[in-house]
């Protein structure tokens, strides 16, 4: 995706976000910055990049080659760019101009779509309508794509592109699954069938970081892991996203047209531990406002998600987590106190 930078508009949530709001952190959040220390560094390898038409090759010799590289790329640093992969440039440049018309929406308009409730078809937030932790200098709408959702009107044909990004992406995910089933050691459509994918959870979430004048003191969204299977990422083609690789920050530098890909907690707890949900943040600068959307994939709400049995067989090792259904993973996750240790680690 090339660069495609929002033109500056009038009086919007973006504004606010970027004039008034003073660009700083709670205590404690300044504390979790420095854990893992607030400098990110060169890796010492570089980022994996996972070429999807050798995953998918009628070469049987190339594919488990791709299928051996995405078993280290989600083991070792549950995360990888995805090139190759299909989806059109030009689909991915409609995604990321429909972000920007989704930000520049009046306020009234956005704030139509202001919800505590987790589960409501379209939900609109900022680091400063309380909705989330108010040091976020984020501004974000989220929309279940696996539920009947109506769009305001204005927005007809970002919804159009947003489906049709979701179909797209949706067996894309699906295939990746295939192959990491197999990097597992299990049967190529395992987890497909295990998490009943089918009828599996997808949600659409476009990010705005608005430009902030003190970057060093604030962030994007702080460390966190995803909570469902895999996560894809693109965006307008400005740095901003970093992961947690050894105990270090690490800057993602994204190839040209790459889809960026993290493991999620469902993985982590289906593989065992074996495929590592990633912890990463983003950062916000000075100079130029990012973009992002993010495309969550998970099981069905209902589902109830364990160490796969057929892996613990095979491996004779004892279950590393507690089997919970999904929906209860989510809302247990997201009522964990900051202070709290990482939701992960509680059913370890
Ligand atoms: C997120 O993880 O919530 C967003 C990451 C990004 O915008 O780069
Ligand atoms: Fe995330």
């Amino acid at each position: 995706v090339k660069s495609l930078v929002p033109a500056p508009k009038p009086a919007s949530v973006k504004a606010l976000l970027e004039s008034s709001i003073p660009c700083g952190y709670s205590n404690s959040t300044v504390l979790n910055l420095n854990e893992h220390d607030n400098i990110a560094s060169e890796p010492e390898e570089p980022i994996p990049i996972i070429d999807f038409s050798l995953l998918t090759s009628s070469d049987p010799n190339r594919r488990s080659e791709a299928i051996h590289q995405l078993s280290k790329a989600c083991q070792e640093w549950g995360f990888f760019m995805l090139v190759n992969h299909g989806v059109p440039e030009s689909l991915m440049k409609a995604v990321i101009n429909g972000c920007d018309e989704i930000f520049n929406l009046t306020v009234e308009e956005k704030e139509n779509y202001i919800t505590h409730d987790i589960w409501a078809p379209i939900r609109y937030s900022t680091g400063i309508n309380g909705v989330q932790n108010a040091s976020m200098r984020r501004e974000s709408l989220r929309v279940l794509m696996h539920r009947p959702f109506t769009f305001p009107n204005k927005l007809k044909a970002v919804s159009d592109v947003m489906r049709e990004y979701t179909q797209i992406t949706r067996a894309l995910v699906r295939e990746l699954l295939k192959g990491i089933s197999k990097s597992l050691g299990l049967e190529e459509c395992y987890i497909d069938k295990a998490m009943d994918l089918e009828s599996g959870y997808q949600h659409f979430q476009a990010n705005f970081y608005p430009r902030c004048p003190q970057p060093e003191l604030s962030m994007g969204v702080p460390s966190h892991t995803d909570y469902g299977l895999l996560t894809a990422l693109i965006h307008n083609g400005v740095v901003g996203l970093e992961i947690l690789h050894h105990g270090k920050w690490v800057l993602v530098k994204p190839l040209p047209n790459a889809i960026l890909v993290n493991v999620t907690d469902q993985l982590e707890i289906l593989s065992n531990g074996k495929c590592k949900s990633v912890l990463h943040r983003a950062l916000v600068n000075s100079s130029v406002p990012r973009m992002s959307v993010a495309m969550f994939y998970g099981p069905s709400d209902d589902k109830v998600v364990g160490p796969a049995p057929e892996l613990l067989d095979m491996e004779g090792r004892p279950p590393a987590f507690v089997s919970m259904e999904f929906k209860k993973y989510i809302d247990l996750k997201r009522r964990n106190p900051d202070d709290a240790p990482p939701f992960l680690d509680q059913i370890r």
